[in-house]
């Protein structure tokens, strides 16, 4: 196998407002290690962190690759000690700390998933950081069982769409909101309970009313400091609010008191630099709850739109621009 590989990277530029390049180039292909197996990527998705990455605001943790990437799916082509338990040939997916976007991955092996038969890798790659950070936060953190109510905004981003999905296949009630109508009708046909355009109306108000005054038992948040004074007026009593990103703002004044009367819990949640034997347990809780509902059509990676690994810059303006439901997903040739 040759020494080095395509991989899309990010290109230090100046004048660009903070925007560095993405630039097609090769570099050196990653060898695995004891217990890790090497991946050839055939389709990885965009996240919203990886503009955040590239504007050199979100850096890869310790001894992950600079390579931007959170997620691939792919096949195993090597593995790097005789005791994992992948063959050449199988495939997976799943998440990583970076990396995704060049054409090889090392992956510890613990990591990865058997992408079900029912799944392409461009699915499969939509699925797995997102049906992996909604199962973790919902269920893992949030402790939230069936019967229980759920908000989130942006229920047609990536994380959206899982999160709804997944919620409503435990039994638990979702209120999602969009920026737009369309959007709107569109989560409301995955399965939300509630869904409502957040530009038009008062999302407090009409959840407050949709819970009959009880309030949500869970909110998934990553707008942060400008909801968070409605947030914790919003959540019931032992209610959990969990922030996973800050897209509105991190800088926030608000009463404690609710907190304390309410008995509420605020936590803060990322994957990415979570220890390799953390992850392996989140992956192992997912396959065991989630890959099922996967394997069986009862939750689906929404794809909203494919882009060839080469057209990658204009896969960020697109997910930047906000148009998407669902998934941006890049893909290797076929
Ligand atoms: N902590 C973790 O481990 C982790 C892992 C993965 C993702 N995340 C975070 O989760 C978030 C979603 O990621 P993604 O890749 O799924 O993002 P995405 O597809 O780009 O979607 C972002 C969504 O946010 C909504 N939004 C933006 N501003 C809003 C506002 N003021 N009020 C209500 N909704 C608003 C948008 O809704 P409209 O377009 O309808 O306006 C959009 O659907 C990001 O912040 C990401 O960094 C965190």
């Amino acid at each position: 196998m040759e020494k080095t590989m395509p991989a899309v990277v990010v290109r230090e530029t100046e004048d660009r407002g903070g925007w560095n390049a993405l630039e097609l180039a090769r570099v050196a292909r990653p060898v695995p290690g004891p217990g890790e197996v090497l991946v050839q990527v055939e389709a990885c998705s965009v996240n919203r962190a990886d503009l955040l990455q590239r504007r050199g605001l979100y850096p890869p943790p310790p001894g992950a690759p600079d390579i931007p990437g959170l997620d691939l799916a792919g096949y195993v082509v090597e593995r790097g000690s005789a005791d994992v338990a992948w063959n050449e040939g199988d495939r997976v997916f799943g998440v990583v700390a970076g990396g995704g976007y060049g054409r090889y991955c090392a992956v510890p092996a613990e990591h990865l998933l058997p992408i079900p038969e029912n799944l392409s890798f461009v699915e499969a790659a939509a699925a797995a950081e997102v049906f992996i950070v909604a199962h973790l936060n919902l269920f893992l953190e949030g402790g939230m069982v069936s019967g229980e109510t759920l908000l989130l905004h942006g229920g047609g981003s990536g994380v959206g769409t899982a999160a709804v999905q997944l919620a409503r296949a435990k039994g638990v009630q979702v209120a999602a909101t969009c920026g737009e109508d369309w959007k709107v009708e569109r989560c409301r046909d995955l399965g939300a309970d509630l869904a409502l355009n957040y530009k038009t109306g008062d999302f407090a108000e009409a959840v407050r009313t949709w819970t009959e005054g009880l309030g949500v038992d869970v909110i998934l948040d990553w707008i942060g400091a400008p909801y968070l004074e409605r947030h914790v007026d919003l959540l019931a009593p032992r209610g959990r609010l969990i922030f996973i990103g800050l897209m509105g703002g991190h800088q926030a004044s608000f009463s404690l008191a609710p907190v304390l009367t309410k008995r509420l819990r605020l936590l803060g949640s990322v994957l990415r630099s979570r220890s390799r034997e953390e992850k392996a347990k989140i992956i192992a809780s997912f396959q065991k709850e989630v890959l099922p509902m996967l394997a069986r059509g009862r939750v689906k990676p929404v794809v909203d739109r494919i882009f060839p690994i080469t057209e990658a810059e204009a896969a960020h303006r697109y997910l930047k621009d906000g148009k998407h439901f669902g998934k941006i997903v890049l893909q290797w040739n076929e």
